[in-house]
């Protein structure tokens, strides 16, 4: 993979490492124009077509992989937060992470979890690939470059930058199928902007970390509740091999009663995170009594997701159950997360 420095034209500016993942940012036609874009522009030449990005920060490209991001696996996500920490260890400023905008929602927020450092972590991504008119690739590669030089960017965690919005990791989410901002954090809206190439924030959020993960990083379910289910998905979990389930309720983190006796069965095997899938708000505590709610849930055992959405529960949860054996730790680790995120 190669490895690319687009100095600053100062002296006075910060260092960046940039790694390319691959995704729309980096993808190109092929001979066949008929048959899409495909991810195959190196970091290095992302750099080169960003204008004016050595007046805010000199840049080290490096193309880490070179992939749609559909097919990250939490092992790849493992071993590019050790890129990002030797990256860190090496003495640069912030970190930038190019990908595809898929699921940048769940990478970041792992970033968010598994580097342990104040400097900033900034994931970004294109809408629009290289070859179409309005590509917006370059403006939010220098978006995102000065949000990692930026001293006010330190203590925040992960951070996504697109659309000159920048959203904390743990809340945003990607809201539309194609469009330029595509981006949203439903909770609170985005922490700060970017104008001139300067980051400003609106709001501060606590950092997140989580021990590292022990071994691989086994699967977790995610099951969304819908209008009648009757609970049977929920039963054939118990033999498919998963270590978790997150369930997504309805509203305040409801469920159809048939659901109910499944849940409690499965909870004998393995620990079971309630969020709401609304994707705002955060999960009931004592409001509701029937049998379903969130009360009767928390009662047997489920545990509350909290703030976090289901995508980024599952994201928790699986690394809380990666980074110990015991089941009753991993839990509390999670419970740990969803209180800082508040
Ligand atoms: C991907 O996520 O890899 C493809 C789509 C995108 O980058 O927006």
């Amino acid at each position: 993979m190669s490895e690319h420095d687009r100095r600053g034209n100062r002296d006075d500016i910060g260092r960046v490492a940039l790694f390319g993942l691959g995704g729309t940012i980096a993808s190109l036609p092929t001979e066949d124009s008929s048959a899409g874009v495909v991810p195959s522009v190196e970091a290095s030449t992302l750099i080169l077509s960003v204008p004016g990005l050595e007046s805010v920060a000199h840049v080290e490209s490096r193309t880490l992989r070179q992939m749609a991001s559909a097919n990250f696996s939490f092992a790849d996500l493992i071993e590019i937060s050790d890129a990002i920490r030797d990256a860190f260890a090496s003495g640069v400023d912030g970190v930038v992470v190019t990908q595809g905008t898929d699921n940048i929602e769940e990478t970041a927020f792992a970033f968010d979890l598994l580097v342990d450092d104040e400097r900033p972590v900034v994931v970004t991504g294109a809408m629009r690939n290289p070859s179409l008119p309005g590509a917006d690739g370059p403006a939010n590669v220098r978006a995102a470059v000065a949000v990692a030089v930026s001293p006010h960017a330190r203590g925040l965690g992960s951070l996504v930058v697109m659309n000159d919005e920048i959203h904390a990791a743990r809340f945003v989410r990607k809201m539309h199928a194609s469009s330029l901002s595509a981006f949203a954090s439903p909770q609170c809206g985005p922490i700060g902007v970017v104008v001139e190439d300067r980051a400003h924030f609106y709001t501060r959020v606590e950092p997140l970390a989580m021990a590292r993960p022990k071994g691989d990083v086994a699967p977790v379910a995610l099951v969304r509740c819908a209008l009648a289910d009757d609970g049977r998905m929920v039963s054939a979990l118990a033999g498919l091999g998963y270590r978790g389930l997150v369930v997504e309720g309805f509203g305040g983190g409801h469920v159809p009663e048939p659901m109910v006796e499944p849940l409690s069965e499965l909870l004998l095997t393995m620990p079971i995170v309630l969020a709401s899938r609304t994707g705002a708000g955060v999960v009931l505590e004592s409001t509701y009594g029937f049998a379903g709610s969130e009360i009767d849930l928390c009662n047997r055992g489920l545990t509350s997701a909290g703030a976090l959405d289901g995508l980024k529960a599952r994201v928790a949860l699986s690394l809380a159950l990666a980074s110990t054996d015991n089941r009753a730790e991993a839990e509390a680790r999670f419970r740990d997360v969803v209180k800082t995120v508040g």
